[in-house]
């Protein structure tokens, strides 16, 4: 029986060969083409994690990549932690080459980490050089360069850049600032020139692929191209007399052999750093990632940490203050863990606390709580009195106030949770909160961020910089604030003439136009500064209801029939800086 099953079988076998010549009318799939992804680092271990996250996340074949790595002049860890990354993912990749140096630390003439003399510019042209001739030899179809501050954070880059078909073609990077790794002109000499495209490209007010005469830091080469077999990176073209720079010299190499360069903006591809200045330390690099870090968390999609290396958990403080405050509603999370995290990138620590839910508040909550409107009080904006939510809000800064004043705490910070940092914004507290001190200056609250209502001079601060004294404002984004302060501002008894706590706050130190407000409360006498420049600034989440529509949050205060959001004030909407101009006006200052 068996066996006649087994002949049957091999009968029909044979029979369909016979009728159909075609048993497989469908072509096997091309396979994509290869890569060669080219890693120069060089004291980077603060950004590697991010760096080889991105690279692990592309979304591409990694059989069909090979990864060249070289390593040299350290005095960080990235030679063992790119050692550590290429030990885990070598199986994955299709070939991996591997070219650490671990002496000199330093290059002859080299005044700082940061600083570039032409023995530096020579070595990395002969990295990028050896990179190219690794993957000519290797027949690889393209070759990705991208610098180990970059981060590329949108997984399909590769794919996207391919699609393009160019022979030299660079995803625009986003910065913390105006930079970004194109030039839209160059001039004669080969230096960078400003042009009018520079701008609406950078903000991408005009999107596409557009040609450009500079790329760098993130670029393919398409090796397939024929043009391509005359250029280099090292030695420099005979007719070239262009600064001694390696970006600059692979731009001549281009144009002598009339390869243009492509800039492709059409989506967010990832980001970098804004380049250090040549006397700046690690720890100052550092800092600009760590703000770079913070801004990607914004405006997305964020940096994530590779799998495959080790991250040490950072080490946090109070900065000096005996608690730091994070006011945060339950029922966003998203906001929460945005603070946190970048908290914990600042290496600050905090306590959150959850802000008293407007939306929760009925009529006789708010009774028990002994909570009644000021008289006469009104929003400026849109002639309605107080919201549910902006007696949430008060509440929540007042029982940080009366928390301080139980526990006898000296001075504490208190953040809501719709905060953006400027850069450098630890160094910058700690340097401020040290001044104070020494200039044993009296106050009691210090706007970290907050909205000048009348942006005028307002008084500096003797012998403190970047200080001046409070006029009118709006906004409690964040502040410091001392023992003495929070005395005062229950001293005030505030909940029982209730109005938003940023009209509050400049009432008690007497800047409030308001006359009739004002006489409510007779001891006006809150000792309130800012800093200048402001340290954070409020940040918009994108699709954010509290900030495109005022529906939700107009709500009266005693009204229990409608939902009502944790703010309310229509001023919140008043003025905003576009983020730009945020970054702008602390570019200066690093
Ligand atoms: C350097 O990096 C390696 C690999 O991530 C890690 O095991 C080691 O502890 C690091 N050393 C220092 C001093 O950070
Ligand atoms: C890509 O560009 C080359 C010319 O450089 C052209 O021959 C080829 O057809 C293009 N391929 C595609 C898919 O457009
Ligand atoms: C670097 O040099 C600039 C002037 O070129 C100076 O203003 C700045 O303070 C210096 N920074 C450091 C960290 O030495
Ligand atoms: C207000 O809410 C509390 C619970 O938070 C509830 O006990 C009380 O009955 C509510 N009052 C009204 C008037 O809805």
């Amino acid at each position: 029986m068996l066996l006649r099953l087994l002949v049957l079988g091999a009968f029909v076998f044979r029979a369909r060969c016979y009728f159909s010549e075609e048993k497989y009318p469908e072509e096997s799939k091309m396979q994509p083409p290869t890569v060669v992804i080219a890693i120069i680092a060089r004291n980077a271990a603060h950004s590697l994690p991010y760096y080889l996250g991105a690279l692990e996340r592309l979304n591409y074949p990694k059989d069909r990549i090979s990864v060249w790595a070289a390593t040299d002049h350290n005095t960080d860890n990235t030679t063992a932690i790119l050692k550590e990354w290429l030990t885990v993912m070598q199986k994955f990749y299709h070939y991996v080459e591997w070219r650490p140096m671990d002496q000199p630390t330093f290059y002859p003439g080299e005044m700082g980490p940061k600083h570039w003399p032409n023995s530096r510019y020579e070595y990395v042209m002969k990295l990028k050089q050896a990179a190219l001739n690794f993957a000519r030899k290797r027949w690889a179809d393209y070759i990705l360069y991208s610098d180990t501050d970059n981060i590329i954070t949108n997984p399909d880059t590769l794919n996207l850049l391919i699609a393009e078909n160019k022979s030299v073609i660079a995803p625009m990077l986003d910065s913390a600032g105006a930079y970004s790794n194109y030039w839209c002109g160059i001039t004669p000499q080969g230096y960078y020139r400003r042009t009018a495209e520079y701008f609406p490209t950078r903000h991408r007010h005009r999107t596409g692929c557009f040609p450009v005469p500079m790329v760098h830091s993130t670029v393919l080469l398409d090796l397939r191209k024929e043009g391509m077999k005359k250029l280099a990176f090292y030695p420099p073209h005979q007719d070239y007399s262009w600064p001694y720079d390696d970006i600059i010299v692979f731009a001549f190499s281009c144009r002598a052999t009339e390869i243009q360069m492509y800039l492709c903006n059409k989506e967010r591809y990832g980001y970098l750093n804004i380049p250090a200045k040549p006397n700046h330390s690690l720890e100052d690099d550092r800092l600009n990632f760590v703000h770079v870090h913070l801004e990607s968390m914004i405006d997305g999609p964020p940096m994530q940490v590779s799998r495959h290396v080790h991250v040490f958990p950072k080490q946090r403080d109070l900065m000096g203050f005996d608690e730091i405050y994070l006011i945060n509603l339950q029922r966003r999370p998203d906001r929460r863990d945005r603070m946190l995290f970048s908290l914990n990138e600042l290496e600050i620590d905090v306590k959150v606390v959850h802000a008293v839910d407007g939306n929760a508040l009925n009529s006789s909550d708010i009774k028990i709580l002994g909570v009644d409107l000021l008289p006469g009080y009104y929003d400026p904006f849109s002639g309605r009195t107080l919201t549910k939510g902006e007696v949430g809000c008060f509440l929540s800064h007042y029982y940080i106030w009366k928390e301080m004043v139980d526990l006898q705490m000296d001075k504490a910070l208190i953040f809501e949770d719709d905060v953006r940092f400027q850069a450098n914004f630890k160094r910058r507290l700690l340097r401020l909160m040290e001044e104070v001190e020494l200039a044993e200056l009296d106050w009691d609250i210090i706007y970290l961020g907050r909205k000048q209502v009348n942006p005028g001079n307002e008084e500096m601060v003797e012998n403190v910089r970047n200080l001046v004294v409070a006029d009118y404002s709006y906004w409690t984004l964040s502040y410091a604030i001392s023992l003495q302060g929070a005395q005062k501002l229950l001293n005030a008894e505030p909940l029982s003439k209730m109005l938003p706590v940023d009209e509050f706050l400049p009432i008690m130190y007497d800047k409030h136009p308001n006359e009739d407000y004002k006489s409510h409360f007779p001891n006006r006498n809150l000792q309130a500064f800012s800093t200048r420049p402001l340290l954070v600034q409020p940040c918009y989440y994108a699709g954010d209801p509290e900030w495109v529509s005022d529906t939700e949050t107009s709500t009266l205060w005693d009204d229990d029939a409608v939902r009502t959001d944790w703010r309310g004030s229509h001023k919140t909407l008043k003025g905003s800086p576009p983020p730009e101009m945020l970054s702008a006006a602390y570019r200066d200052e690093l």
